[in-house]
């Protein structure tokens, strides 16, 4: 490839991670805006610093080695070598520590609290009960959602290994330690549809581990909520959990109106009307159906589908899981 090829080639795979859905230089609410700003700032100065101690470079090589000056304290040095760094790595020390603040929420009351567990490979989503709001209390997995404008406080935890919680255009991120909480905030500023991906690596499938943030008005938000509440009336449970219990999935998965399981799989009250199954956006059947019949093929390395079900079954489980809603 010729030269210009390569560069234009290249200027666009740069640009190109300048936006779309997870994109950290695509700020949807202040926490991703001010590490975003710090990127720009970082990349503009460093890059001006760059071209200057460059062009002395060039200047130092290309002038005649007799007519060279022997080192000694001239004020260049003091200058350039001393006060020049010093006031830099000062303004940059004093900008990072405000950034910081930002990104953080400081001296701000989050007016909402989530909990995130991670799992290998999988996110549980849990949002506790909260008495003032007459909410109960509501789980689902790999969605998670926010009202627009109010700041969450999210806690972050895992079962098994260092995952890492992150929205790019929300903000964060922030590492799920074992037996450790950790918490970070998160404010989005308009309505959308943002992904989260896991973002250390932890085994076959993280790249695979993501899940889908949204950002509703506070109405919308509650109705999402109430949807996914538990604990309601026996009455509500929908004709498929009866066969999805008969096929064994209550070992690993909470189902309408079952024990909870023994093993934590993910929880299958609302996975018909879920914004991300396996990987995948919304409830696709024929994907579905797949690691039903060939887990270890479609999901190499996870933990519950050892073997598959019999092509006979499927179509069943599959009729069953989508009256869950
Ligand atoms: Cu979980 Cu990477």
């Amino acid at each position: 490839l010729p030269a210009p090829r390569i560069a234009v080639a290249g200027a666009a795979a740069l640009l190109a991670a300048c936006a779309g859905e997870q994109s950290s230089l695509d700020p949807r609410g202040p926490a991703a805006a001010a590490a975003a700003e710090a990127w720009w700032v970082m990349l503009v100065g460093a890059s001006a610093i760059f071209a200057l101690v460059m062009g002395l470079v060039i200047y130092a090589t290309l002038r005649a080695p007799e007519r060279r000056p022997r080192l000694r304290p001239n004020p260049f040095i003091l200058v350039g070598g001393l006060l020049f760094p010093i006031t830099v790595l000062t303004a940059l020390l004093i900008y990072g520590t405000t950034v910081g603040r930002r990104m953080v929420f400081a001296g701000e009351v989050p007016t909402l609290r989530i909990e995130v567990t991670g799992h290998q490979w999988w996110w549980e989503v849990r949002y506790p009960a909260d008495a003032e709001r007459g909410w109960a209390e509501a789980v689902t997995a790999n969605e998670l959602w926010l009202p627009v404008g109010e700041l969450a406080e999210i806690t972050v935890r895992s079962v098994d290994v260092i995952h890492s919680f992150w929205i790019p255009q929300l903000g964060g991120k922030l590492d799920m330690i074992p037996g450790r909480d950790n918490t970070l905030r998160l404010m989005a500023e308009a309505p959308g549809e943002f992904r989260g991906q896991c973002a250390e690596f932890c085994g076959a499938q993280h790249a695979l581990m993501s899940f889908v943030a949204t950002a509703a008005p506070m109405e919308e938000f509650e109705a999402w909520r109430r949807s996914r509440e538990v604990g309601g009336p026996a009455a509500a449970v929908p004709a498929g959990a009866a066969a999805l219990g008969d096929a064994g999935c209550a070992a690993c998965h909470q189902l309408p109106g079952g024990p909870a399981p023994e093993e934590a799989g993910p929880d299958l009250r609302h996975v018909g009307a879920r914004a991300m199954v396996l990987g995948r956006r919304g409830f696709d059947r024929e994907y579905i159906g797949r690691f039903l019949t060939d887990p270890q093929r479609v999901k190499p390395g996870n933990r519950g589908h050892l073997r598959g079900v019999g092509d006979d079954e499927v179509d069943g489980l599959l009729d069953a899981m989508e009256t869950l809603r």
